[in-house]
């Protein structure tokens, strides 16, 4: 028997969000959690939005406790999440067959699990953390065990605790393709192009606050699945055909076909929602008229500069090119209340306004009255290993250290 190990393991990193073009939205296979369609996201920059997370492991760690999570000060019932449970399920057995390859390895399978995670979100911002927190997991166990598998290859990991999840293993423009096989082996992310081939990518993110708490999207789109006449038509063709518009657009650098197939598709989801019996709204008057201010400042420019999409909320994401900053953050600036938090050193710019007033003073008065904060972002990286940790170096757990 070897002698007790009191060492304590750890390995940190931090990860991104992703906002897709292309909507997942639909499982054929909820315990595996198989997507009815392909789906395609652009990896955001961690410098705004990240999950940071530490996993460690221990032989002194209480065994009879098992693993534990503390999620942004919180400790969470691990049991009581499938999603979490299979996750460290597959991470486990494949340390196990590392160990069982080369027994001179330490036996960090054996060892309880201590993960330890911080969002450093806005907590007001309502932004879905699914996605960045359970890649930032799957990552740092990953990392922990030295796991040789690829991003790829994590991703049928990520994807059971999250289906967008499995996108956020990777940087820049990123494809979930849905695959066919029931044991969901190739249903797995892949990066259709790194961050570099189109890093002048921007997001400009409104928060647009919720009255009411909406439909979880698990539920909502089981909820859809099996009650929208709309539905069956998007995943069988519209998504199939936009994946590959969509690929060959960011090949391209085509922002005006990117944006004409992430607004569609936004519109064409959230259409599925509104078919679903009882019907589902996300987006609510202050997203309405955030889309007809989004092609109204199109129309008048002249070209699409600017797209939106909104997810399983009413916040709305939109992208535009580094290029037409000015224009585009300028004219939302203009539009907005002068005291609306995230600006940064943003300038108003009057160009669009005299058009925009001609026919959009509604959807601006609107858009002014529902939003408070902006978040400035762009196309990033996918996770990075860091050295700062959450749980110290005797297996305590740091909280709210400087994220
Ligand atoms: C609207 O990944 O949160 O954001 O797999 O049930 O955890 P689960 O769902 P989740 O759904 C995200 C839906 C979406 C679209 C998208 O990100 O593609």
């Amino acid at each position: 028997m070897a002698g007790h190990d009191s060492t304590i393991y750890r390995s940190s990193t931090t990860a991104p969000v992703n906002i897709a073009v292309i909507k997942y939205w639909g499982k054929r296979d909820e315990t595996l959690n198989l997507p009815t369609n392909s789906s395609l996201s652009v990896t955001l920059s961690q410098a705004d939005l990240r999950a940071h997370t530490t996993a460690s492991c221990s032989d002194s760690y209480p065994h009879a406790q098992g693993d534990t999570l503390t999620l942004n000060g919180t400790p969470q019932d691990i049991r009581a999440s499938k999603r979490t449970l299979a996750c460290l399920s597959d991470l486990r057995i494949l340390r196990r067959a590392l160990e069982d390859a080369n027994p001179s390895l330490p036996r960090l399978s054996a060892f309880p699990l201590r993960i330890v995670s911080e969002n450093n979100f806005p907590t007001a911002a309502g932004l879905a953390s699914s996605a960045a927190g359970f890649a930032a997991l799957v990552r740092a166990v990953a990392d922990l065990y030295e796991l040789p598998q690829s991003p790829s290859e994590l991703s049928r990991i990520a994807r059971q605790g999250s289906g967008s999840a499995c996108r956020s293993l990777m940087g820049g423009y990123v494809a979930w393709r849905a695959g066919s096989k029931g044991d969901g082996s190739d249903s797995i992310a892949e990066q259709v192009a790194p961050a570099g081939h189109w890093p002048e990518m921007r997001a400009l993110i409104l928060v647009v606050s919720a009255a009411k708490k909406d439909v979880p999207s698990t539920k909502g789109m089981q909820s859809t699945f099996t009650t929208s006449t709309l539905f069956p038509t998007r995943a069988k063709s519209i998504v199939p055909e936009r994946m590959a518009a969509m690929e060959t657009a960011i090949r391209n650098w085509d922002f005006k076909s990117f944006a004409e197939i992430t607004m569609r598709d936004s519109n064409n989801f959230h259409a599925t929602c509104l078919d679903t019996w009882p019907p589902i709204f996300y987006i609510n008057d202050v997203s309405r008229a955030a889309i007809n201010l989004v092609h109204e400042v199109n129309r008048i420019a002249g070209k699409a500069i600017c797209a939106y999409t909104f997810d399983a909320g009413p916040n709305a994401v939109i992208y535009y090119l580094e290029k037409d900053s000015m224009q585009v953050l300028g004219t939302f600036r203009q539009i907005l209340k002068p005291e609306t938090e995230g600006w940064g050193g943003v300038e108003p710019v009057r160009d669009l306004m005299d058009g925009l007033m001609a026919t959009s003073t509604g959807s601006m008065e609107k858009l002014a009255a529902g939003v408070n904060r902006v978040i400035l972002t762009g196309v990033g990286e996918g996770p990075e290993k860091v050295k700062n940790h959450l749980v110290s170096e005797t297996g305590e757990i740091l909280i709210g250290s400087g994220n």
